[in-house]
């Protein structure tokens, strides 16, 4: 196997609240290969998000080491941390975040504009990823004028600007009905088989894990099973 994307060797996290300690990752061993499909599965706690973040270089670990090419990007200064999540790593939230008084277009041009060193038309590549998520005709809209699934799929877009090699998705159909959801998922999955982007996407969703390469299934912030899809379902089968 060629070196992982991502390799996290021990990895705690610890929460101080107080008086008491919230242990939210006990242990954690895992790589992401390049070009994988994984979903992390788990109910509500179980340290989904923290695995998450301490990927994106959002968050540091108490203990343990996050490798990214080589590199151990729990040592990494704020600058160093801030530069990974800008060049390499795209994010997904469950709520949108877009900015209510742009449209479409412009909410991914603004995210186009705070690129180091992006030049040329801006409103054109604005365009092209708006069309890459298959939403070239919304382009005008404001969020107030798209279904949550094209708000979503916005997102999506701008996380995009950068063209991370890495997108890491937190419940990203967490807010949408089924249908919706799918549609998000759809792009997921395009995205991952179209442009090689590793994707990490969290959900506490059993149906939606049986569209991944691999489940990794986290309890109490420990991993309890990782299991391999040889046959990743089609995501227009998925029910929930
Ligand atoms: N900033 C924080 N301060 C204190 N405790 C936290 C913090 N963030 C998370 N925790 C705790 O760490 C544990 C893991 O949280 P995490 O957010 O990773 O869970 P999750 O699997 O994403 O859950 P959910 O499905 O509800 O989003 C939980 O017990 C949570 O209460
Ligand atoms: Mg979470």
């Amino acid at each position: 196997m060629s070196e992982p994307v991502i390799r996290m060797e021990n990895v705690t996290k610890d929460y101080p609240m107080g008086e008491v300690v919230v242990h939210a990752l006990q242990g954690i061993d895992l790589e992401v290969a390049l070009g994988e499909f994984i979903v992390l599965l788990g109910p509500s706690g179980s340290g989904k998000t923290t695995t998450l973040n301490l990927m994106g270089g959002l968050d540091r670990p108490t203990s343990g080491r996050v490798i990214v090419q080589g590199e151990d990007i729990a040592r990494y200064r704020d600058k160093e941390l801030t530069r990974y999540r800008r060049e390499k790593v795209g994010f997904v939230f469950q709520f949108f975040n877009l900015i209510p008084t742009l449209t479409a277009r412009e909410n991914v041009e603004f995210a186009l504009a705070l690129l180091d060193g992006k030049s040329g038309d801006l409103e054109k590549q604005a365009q092209e990823l708006l069309e890459m998520v298959g939403l070239g005709d919304r382009a005008d809209h404001f969020p107030s004028q798209l279904s949550g699934g094209e708000q979503q799929r916005v997102a999506i877009a701008r996380a995009l600007a950068n063209h991370p090699p890495l997108m890491l998705c937190d419940e990203p159909t967490g807010n949408l009905d089924v249908e919706t959801g799918r549609s998000v998922l759809q792009v997921m999955r395009d995205l991952n088989r179209r442009e090689g982007t590793t994707i990490v996407l969290v959900t506490h969703n059993t149906a939606i894990a049986l569209m991944a390469d691999r489940v990794v299934r986290l309890h109490s912030g420990t991993i309890k099973e990782i299991t391999v899809n040889p046959e990743p379902a089609p995501v227009g089968t998925l029910e929930w």
